[in-house]
């Protein structure tokens, strides 16, 4: 699926985060239209199927809740808890936080992440699902960062290819904060410690 690179931003950062972003790189505005486009797609590859949806926590919020609310397709939801323990932002050792629910043997199941980074959650938590005999998996981003990429994982469909920078909202974190923001920005060099 196609996944247009966010333009060169040039949105001002709202006053109340000026001192801890330094940019909006995808506005709430985009990621409106994008997360519309994406569940175009997915109404269309999925239709007649009988989907599973298996979101990562936390990161997925938001992303999960707009995607799922335009999917007028049958589907069951469940939720899988994947922590890449790090100091700071740097990619770790993973921690499983909370195990799948349903049963997926002979599903269509369609896994979703906040983010594509280094690739070892999507690679590892696919390892996992592959194992319980889907009938098939695909994953779904909304963003992926390529330039950081440690295992061969590419995902099915993609929001946004950004840049290998930071970011925070939408869902996204840096040390549990800013995940309530309606955009994804990028922090100050300063607010990363
Ligand atoms: P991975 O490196 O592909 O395993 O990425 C795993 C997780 O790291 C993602 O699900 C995010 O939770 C987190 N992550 C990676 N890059 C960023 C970022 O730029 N901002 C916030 N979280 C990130
Ligand atoms: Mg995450």
């Amino acid at each position: 699926m196609a996944s247009p690179a966010p333009p060169p931003s040039t949105n001002p950062v709202p006053a109340r985060w000026r001192a801890e972003l330094r940019d909006v790189l995808i506005t709430e505005a985009q990621i409106k239209r994008r997360v519309a486009a994406m569940a175009r797609t997915l109404v269309r590859d999925y239709a007649g199927r009988d989907l599973t949806v298996v979101a990562l926590l936390t990161g997925t919020v938001m992303f999960l809740a707009d995607l799922l609310r335009r999917l007028d397709i049958p589907l069951q939801l469940d939720f899988m808890g994947v922590s890449s323990y790090r100091a700071g932002t740097e990619s770790g050792r993973l921690v499983y936080t909370k195990k799948l629910r349903l049963g997926i043997q002979g599903r269509d199941v369609l896994l979703v992440d906040d983010i594509l980074d280094t690739g070892r959650t999507l690679a590892s938590v696919s390892a996992r699902l592959r194992r319980l005999r889907p009938r098939s998996l695909r994953t779904c981003v909304l963003l992926d960062k390529p330039a950081r990429r440690v295992a061969p994982v590419t995902a099915d469909y993609v929001g946004f290819v950004i840049p290998d920078v930071f970011v925070v909202g939408y869902g996204l974190d840096f040390a549990e904060r800013y995940r309530n923001l309606p955009f994804v920005g990028v922090l100050t060099s300063a607010s990363r410690g």
